[in-house]
């Protein structure tokens, strides 16, 4: 169907285009140009209106509307005022695949829509199915977009939108579609507790899939479920390091309590030893203020009953079962989706769970990569997805120094390991780690200085999205990445529907 006709435009910039007097032209709405032997993919950036008549007239036309409800009979009502769009060219299709735009549709080139078929570049892709094509505020539902998983993955992903655009909602569409894939594991730290699903939540459990291990403070709440409980004799000082922002000496009381008490170095000191007692064991190295305070900081953060010695999630008993961070390895190894509940604990004891759960998962990857290459190619790729991301990349958090997230973002993908982070304020993050983010899932976002630090960071040119972006609602999406030829706009499924239509078939449309 003709929409309208080339009447100008460059190369490097836009193609503008008359737009015929009855078609919807949205923003958004990618549109077909045939010329020069080529197919031009071009996406509406802009419209606006346009005239041929001189101001003057029209703003009396409008007056006398206005004043005295008249309504002026103009001649060629359709060819003197008529609309106009910007479009930006996405990419050129020739017989053998995509190129970059080195020319530009001659005037009067035939526009017209792209119809589902011209789609099928997308086309047979092993990939996570997570939503619909979109052209502009149009779904086409038979166009199933389908993402490289396992390549995203392993580069990063940032989930960014305005709270209740549907970025929880992407991340659980998108972790649901890793259980139809092989070899890749996830661990999902989960802060309101909306992945695994509860009464009146849907969540991945409704699946009941056999790859899904789900660890929460509260296992009797949930059948199926797996205590999630840290025993002391198996942190580090490196877990708290960052956690309770120790000071230098601090830091060293604790490298030294842990070289003097092996594996109880917390139990010594949070129970067992008082003040002077662990002084005199440490040779008076390390001062009793300083004790005290690195003391009074783990105290606060392990918040167990002296009597039980155990809290919601820290246990200073001597442990009977096996090791919460070996369980998670082998999960990782057999390619679980791990998800942990941290929704009843603190931010800070948040951190430490899974900071000590993090680190010790990316020094298996990259220690077995060095000591045994063979079976590190046999690891699957992991994804660690985790909610409020300023919260462990933000600039204020790393201008104190630096954590495991970072170092993930900058090396990871050497060793398989990525990220999934998750932001509604894309702005916190320093712009180096927004760039190692390669795939941008960008829901609504209204605000100018999230959409400006996104926008700068994307793999692809998305400058002209940004009205686009600023407009987009509940579950519409655009997704930047080295791994697709321009970028998509989506609508997301909406997750609760996809437990309706588990057998549900797909056109099987994917990514190259
Ligand atoms: N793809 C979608 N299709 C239909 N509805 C959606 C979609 N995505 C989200 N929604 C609706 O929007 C609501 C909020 O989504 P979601 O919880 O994912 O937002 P969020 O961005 O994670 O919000 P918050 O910032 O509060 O965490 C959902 O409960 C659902 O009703
Ligand atoms: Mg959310």
């Amino acid at each position: 169907m003709v929409v309208g006709r080339v009447i100008g435009g460059s190369a490097g910039d836009k193609i503008i285009i008359r737009v015929k007097s009855n078609s919807d032209i949205d923003i958004g709405d990618i549109l077909i140009v045939e010329n020069n032997g080529v197919k031009y993919y071009i996406k509406v950036v802009n419209t606006l209106i346009n005239s041929l008549l001189p101001n003057q007239f029209i703003e009396d036309i409008a007056g006398q509307k206005l004043e005295h409800d008249m309504d002026l009979k103009v001649f060629d009502k359709k060819d003197r005022f008529y609309r106009i769009c910007q479009a930006k060219i996405l990419k050129v299709m020739k017989e053998d695949g995509f190129y970059p735009a080195r020319s530009i549709p001659h005037y009067f080139s035939e526009v017209r829509r792209a119809n589902s078929s011209e789609f099928k570049f997308l086309n047979n892709r092993e990939g996570v199915s997570i939503g619909s094509l979109r052209l502009g505020m149009q779904v086409l539902k038979n166009v199933n977009v389908k993402l490289p998983a396992k390549e995203l993955i392993s580069h990063h992903v940032l989930v960014s939108a305005a709270t209740g655009k549907g970025k929880s909602n992407f991340a659980k569409v998108f972790v649901k579609g890793l259980l139809s894939i092989d070899n890749v594991s996830s661990v999902v730290i989960d802060p309101h507790n909306e992945y695994y699903g509860a009464k009146n939540i849907k969540g991945l459990r409704d699946f009941r899939n056999k790859r899904v291990i789900y660890l929460t403070p509260k296992p009797g709440n949930y059948p199926g479920s797996e205590k999630l409980m840290i025993y002391a004799e198996d942190l580090m000082p490196g877990d708290f390091r960052e956690v309770i922002r120790a000071s230098g000496p601090q830091s060293q009381a604790m490298d030294l309590a842990y070289r003097v008490y092996k594996n109880q170095w917390l139990k010594q000191l949070l129970v067992e030893k008082n003040i002077s007692e662990v002084e005199q064991d440490m040779k008076s190295r390390v001062q009793r203020i300083t004790i005290a305070s690195l003391k009074r900081k783990l105290n606060h953060v392990m918040n167990f009953n002296p009597k039980t010695l155990e809290g919601l999630i820290f246990s200073l008993k001597k442990r009977s079962e096996t090791n919460l961070f070996d369980k998670i390895k082998r999960g990782v190894h057999d390619g679980k989706i791990i998800i942990i509940d941290t929704s009843l604990v603190s931010n800070l004891v948040e951190r430490l769970i899974a900071g000590s759960i993090v680190r010790r998962l990316f020094y298996l990857y990259s220690q077995t990569k060095q000591l045994n290459p063979e079976k590190f190619r046999s690891l699957p790729e992991l994804m660690i997805l985790f909610e409020e991301a300023p919260r462990v990349l933000g600039k204020n958090v790393l201008e104190k120094g630096s954590n495991i997230f970072a170092r993930i973002a900058r090396e990871g993908r050497k060793f398989k390991v990525g990220l999934c982070a998750i932001t509604q304020m894309p702005s916190l993050l320093p712009q180096e780690i927004l760039s190692q983010m390669n795939t941008k899932v960008i829901l609504g976002l209204p605000s100018p200085s999230d959409r400006v630090a996104i926008i700068n960071s994307s793999a692809q040119d998305i400058n002209d999205e940004s009205i686009e972006i600023q407009m987009m609602d509940q579950g519409e999406a655009l997704i930047t990445s080295p791994f697709i030829n321009f970028p998509l706009p989506v609508k997301i499924h909406f997750f609760d529907e996809l437990i309706k239509n588990n057998k549900s078939s797909d056109l099987n449309i994917g990514i190259s």
